[in-house]
C-alpha cells in the first residue's frame, strides 16, 4: 500500500506568523505522570500527533479512559480519567512504536509498587539505553529482572528516598526519578538532572497534583516525598513546544522571513537564538513570540549540541539545512546520541557537501541545493527536509513522512500559510501501482 509523500515546489519563501502547538516532549510525560492520581486530569495544549495518540493508547490499556476535548475545546485538550486503571503492563507493541511509553515505568511504580514494561527498542539516532533510569530507581528501592524483553519492576519494600547522581543529564532519567520520587518516602535529591523546559512543566504538574519537588529546571532537584493518596487530579496546560518553534524559525532565517512564531517562550530558546543571529539574521522577542529575518547573507557556524540549556539536538538537522545555505565551512557537532547525522546524507542527495568525520559534520555550505526524493529518517530530519524543498531548485519529495507526523501538528497546514506551495498524497494517485480503497485488487 503506497505511503503519503509531502510535495514541495522550491524557490520560495516563508513569511507571516504561526501558531506553535503545545509541546510533544512535555505533554507524553504530563500524560504518564497523570497515572499517580486517581480521578480526572485535564491537560490543555496538547498538540494532536500521533505520539499522543499512542501514549493515550498505553493509558487506555492501563484501564484508564483517554478523551480529547472537553466543553471548552475540542482537539487540543486531553481528559484523562485513571480511576479505572487496573493495571502496571505495557505491551510491546506500544512500546516499540514509541519509546517514550517508557515514562509510566516511574508513576506506575509509584502508584502499584510494581510495574511490567515492555524494553524499548533503540532507534535511528542511537541505541537509546535506559540505564540511568534504572540505576536511579533501585536506588529507590526498586528491585529489577528483565524476562523476555520485558522489564519487571518490583518496590518490594516500598519506595524510599534517595540520594541520585546521573552520569549524564538524561531528560527521561530525570522524569522517571521524578516520577516515582514524588511518593517516596523521605526526600530525594537528583543530581546532575537534566534542566529542560518541559522538566520544569512536568514538576509543575506534580506539584500542581500535590507532589513536593524543588528546584526543577536546575541541576540539583529536591523532591520531598508524599503519601501517594495525597495525590489528587489536577488541569495543567501544556508548554509551547520550543523545537516546533525552531523548526519554523530555521525556516524563517532560510528565505529572509519576516517569520513570527507564537506561544512559545524565548527563554526556551536562548541558544538557537544566539546561533541564528550568529548566521546573520535579526531576531525580535516578546513574551510569548520570537520573529526572524534576514537582509544579509547567511554567515557559517560552529555548533556543539548539549543538554539544555546547551544548543538542543532536536534542532541539528535544522541548523545543518541552515549551514548549508551558508558560504563558508560550519562544524557540527553531535554529543547527545550516538547517530544523528543520517539527515546529512538525504541533504547531500539534494547537492549539500557534507563531510563526517565521527560526531563531526563538516558542512561546505554556499551551493543551491536541488530539489529531489529524499526519506525522513527521524521526526526532525524529515521536518528539516520539508524546508530544504522550500529553497531547493525545483522539487522534492519527502518520503516516510509518518515520522513527521509523530512530532509536527498539521505541519503542511502551517508552512501552506506561510506561503509553501507544498501538498500532501499518494505519490502516484493515478498510477496502477496505487491501491484505492474499496476497488477489488
Ligand atoms: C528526550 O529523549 C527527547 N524525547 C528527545 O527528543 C531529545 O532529543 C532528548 O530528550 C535529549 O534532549 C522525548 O522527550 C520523548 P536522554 P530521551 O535520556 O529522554 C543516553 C525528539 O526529536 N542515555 O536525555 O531519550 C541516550 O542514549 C526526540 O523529539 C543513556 O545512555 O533523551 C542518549 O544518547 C529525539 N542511558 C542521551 O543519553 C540512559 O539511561 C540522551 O538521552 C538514558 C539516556
Amino acid at each position: 500500500m503506497a505511503k503519503e509523500i509531502i510535495s514541495v515546489q522550491g524557490n520560495n519563501t516563508l513569511t507571516g506568523t504561526v501558531q506553535i502547538s503545545g509541546a510533544k516532549n512535555s505533554a507524553l510525560k504530563l500524560i504518564a505522570a497523570s497515572i499517580l492520581a486517581q480521578g480526572r486530569c485535564v491537560i490543555r495544549n496538547v498538540p494532536c500527533i500521533s505520539d499522543i495518540d499512542v501514549m493515550s493508547e498505553v493509558l487506555e490499556v492501563l484501564g484508564a479512559s483517554v478523551k480529547r476535548g472537553d466543553e471548552s475545546d475540542d482537539e487540543h485538550t486531553l481528559v484523562i480519567d485513571t480511576s479505572s486503571i487496573d493495571s502496571y503492563e505495557t505491551p510491546y507493541e506500544l512500546v516499540s512504536k514509541m519509546r517514550a511509553s517508557i515514562s509510566v515505568l516511574g508513576p506506575l511504580i509509584g502508584r502499584f509498587g510494581r510495574a511490567l514494561v515492555a524494553m524499548p527498542g533503540g532507534c535511528q539516532i542511537g541505541a537509546r539505553k535506559i540505564d540511568m533510569h534504572l540505576r536511579g530507581l533501585e536506588a529507590l528501592g526498586v528491585e529489577f529482572s528483565i524476562d523476555h524483553g520485558y522489564l519487571t519492576a518490583d518496590a518490594k519494600e516500598g519506595l524510599h528516598g534517595a540520594h541520585v547522581v546521573l552520569d549524564f543529564p538524561s531528560v527521561g532519567a530525570t522524569e522517571n526519578l521524578l516520577m516515582a520520587a514524588v511518593v517516596a518516602s523521605g526526600t530525594t535529591v537528583i543530581a546532575n538532572a537534566a534542566r529542560e523546559p518541559e522538566i520544569v512543566d512536568l514538576a509543575n504538574m506534580l506539584n500542581e497534583m500535590g507532589a513536593k519537588v524543588s528546584d526543577a529546571g536546575s541541576s540539583i532537584v529536591t523532591v520531598e516525598g508524599v503519601e501517594l493518596s495525597s495525590l489528587h487530579p489536577c488541569e495543567h496546560v501544556t508548554v509551547g513546544d520550543r523545537i516546533e518553534a525552531g523548526t519554523f524559525l530555521v525556516g524563517g532565517a532560510l528565505t529572509g522571513g519576516p517569520l513570527t512564531v507564537m506561544n512559545v517562550s524565548p527563554d526556551y530558546l536562548h541558544m538557537a537564538i544566539a546561533k541564528l543571529r550568529e548566521m546573520g539574521c535579526m531576531v525580535r522577542v516578546g513574551a510569548d513570540w520570537i520573529t526572524v529575518s534576514r537582509e544579509a547573507k547567511l554567515l557559517p557556524v560552529e555548533i556543539q549540541t548539549l543538554p539544555h540549556p546547551g544548543f538542543p539536538t532536536d534542532l541539528q538537522a535544522q541548523f545543518m539545512l541552515l549551514a548549508a545555505c551558508a558560504k563558508g565551512t560550519s562544524v557540527i557537532t553531535e554529543n547527545v546520541f550516538e547517530n544523528r547525522f543520517m539527515f546529512a546524507a538525504e541533504l547531500a542527495r539534494m547537492g549539500a557537501e557534507i563531510v563526517i568525520e565521527d560526531h563531526h559534520a563538516i558542512v561546505r555550505g554556499g551551493r543551491k541545493l536541488q530539489g529531489a526524493p529524499v526519506s525522513s529518517t527521524d521526526l526532525r530530519a524529515g521536518a528539516a527536509l520539508v524546508l530544504a524543498g522550500i529553497v531547493a531548485e525545483g522539487e522534492t519529495r519527502v518520503h516516510k513522512i509518518d515520522h513527521i507526523d509523530r512530532g509536527y501538528e498539521n505541519y503542511v497546514g502551517k508552512l501552506r500559510s506561510l506561503g509553501a506551495e507544498i501538498t500532501r498524497g499518494l505519490p502516484y494517485p493515478n498510477h496502477r501501482h496505487t491501491v484505492r480503497i474499496g476497488t477489488d485488487i
